[in-house]
């Protein structure tokens, strides 16, 4: 742990994790068909900040429909929740949060910052910079896989906010996604609750751009993740051989996102020793972005023991957040 009075960074992924759960996640996923990658990789420090550079891009509107939501409803939030902690997880750069911190500050009741990151690079930044703008918080920034290490959070003072935004949720694959509210909503106690952000089923015209920007932002995004096993697993993929590939699936309701092989492609991963012989044109899955409307998003709430208590959208109803308690 580092720290100081009123910043500590805990951290619970082990050191060798990237290298450890990495080589797992490639493995598993580049042996089946359709071959896959697991999105939390993209977010090394390159990968975070062309994240970062997608929320300004003009296709992208989730993060400034949200941001929107959250100007119109944080004292709301506040008065509502009354929250002490603030507990946020894939806070990324918090940029948004600001404005929940902000009105819980005028609320009076805020006493701590919770932010959850598998990133370390993004984690320390936000928190060092959070730390500095409100001098009566405590932030107490976790570096862990929230698909796995809900259970060592810290004990914090109560009423408690989590909060999941920026339509995060609909990375995780329905299953996953299941058993992920299930353990938000076992870490909530009483009195707390759980502030989730959702994009909605829109137009694919709108939707695709937003995943396919004219200035190939978040096709340089997608190929991070290849860079990402180059220099961790000491692999060869030539990064520009391959095509970001965003497609709207109906039937799913998701966005995926692919990386499609220009011409064949033999690449070797050394430190697993793994040969791998992409055809030309074979795609590898790497993320999904689930949209809900609105039934749905209380349904899987209401499955995993969370009362929806508000409801609030942008005005052009792209975006919506939910407050529900358990
Ligand atoms: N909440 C911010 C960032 C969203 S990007 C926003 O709304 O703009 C998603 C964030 O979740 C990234 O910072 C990424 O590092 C983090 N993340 C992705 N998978 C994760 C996981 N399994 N555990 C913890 N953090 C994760
Ligand atoms: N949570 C973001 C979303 O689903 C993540 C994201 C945005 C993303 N653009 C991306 C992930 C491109 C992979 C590739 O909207």
């Amino acid at each position: 742990m580092t720290t100081t009075a009123r910043l500590h960074i805990d951290v619970h992924l082990p050191a060798d994790h990237a290298q450890r759960a990495l080589r797992a996640d490639v493995i598993a996923g580049l042996s089946e068909r359709p071959r896959t990658l697991p999105p939390k990789w993209f977010y090394d420090k390159v990968g975070s900040d062309l994240f970062t550079e997608i929320t300004r891009l003009p296709e992208y509107y989730p993060t400034r429909a949200e941001r929107e939501i959250l100007q119109q409803r944080a004292d709301a939030i506040a008065f509502h929740t009354g929250a002490a902690t603030v507990i946020e997880l894939g806070s990324g750069s918090s940029e948004k949060t600001r404005l929940l911190l902000d009105a819980l500050t005028r609320n009076g009741t805020l006493r701590r910052y919770v932010p959850v990151d598998v990133s370390a690079d993004a984690l320390t930044d936000a928190a060092n910079s959070l730390f500095g703008d409100y001098p009566n918080l405590t932030v107490h920034g976790v570096v862990a896989d929230f698909t796995e290490h809900l259970h060592l959070l810290p004990d914090s003072p109560g009423p408690r906010l989590m909060v999941f935004l920026g339509g995060t949720i609909g990375n995780l694959e329905p299953t996953e996604r299941a058993a992920f509210l299930r353990g938000m909503r076992d870490s909530l106690r009483p009195g707390d609750h759980l502030l989730l952000g959702t994009d909605l089923v829109k137009s694919p015209s709108v939707l695709v751009p937003a995943y396919d920007d004219a200035a190939g932002v978040t096709a340089r995004f997608n190929r991070n993740v290849l860079a990402v096993i180059n220099r961790e697993l000491d692999a060869d993929f030539d990064v520009d051989a391959f095509e970001h590939v965003a497609i709207w699936d109906d039937r799913e309701q998701w966005i995926e996102m692919r990386l499609r092989a220009r011409g064949p492609q033999n690449v070797y991963i050394a430190d697993l020793d793994l040969r791998v012989a992409l055809a030309d044109g074979e795609e590898i899955r790497t993320e999904i972005s689930a949209k809900f409307t609105p039934d749905r998003v209380r349904a899987e709430l209401g499955t995993a023991g969370l009362g929806v208590r508000h409801w609030w959208t942008d005005t052009a109803g792209r975006f919506a957040l939910s407050l529900s308690g358990r």
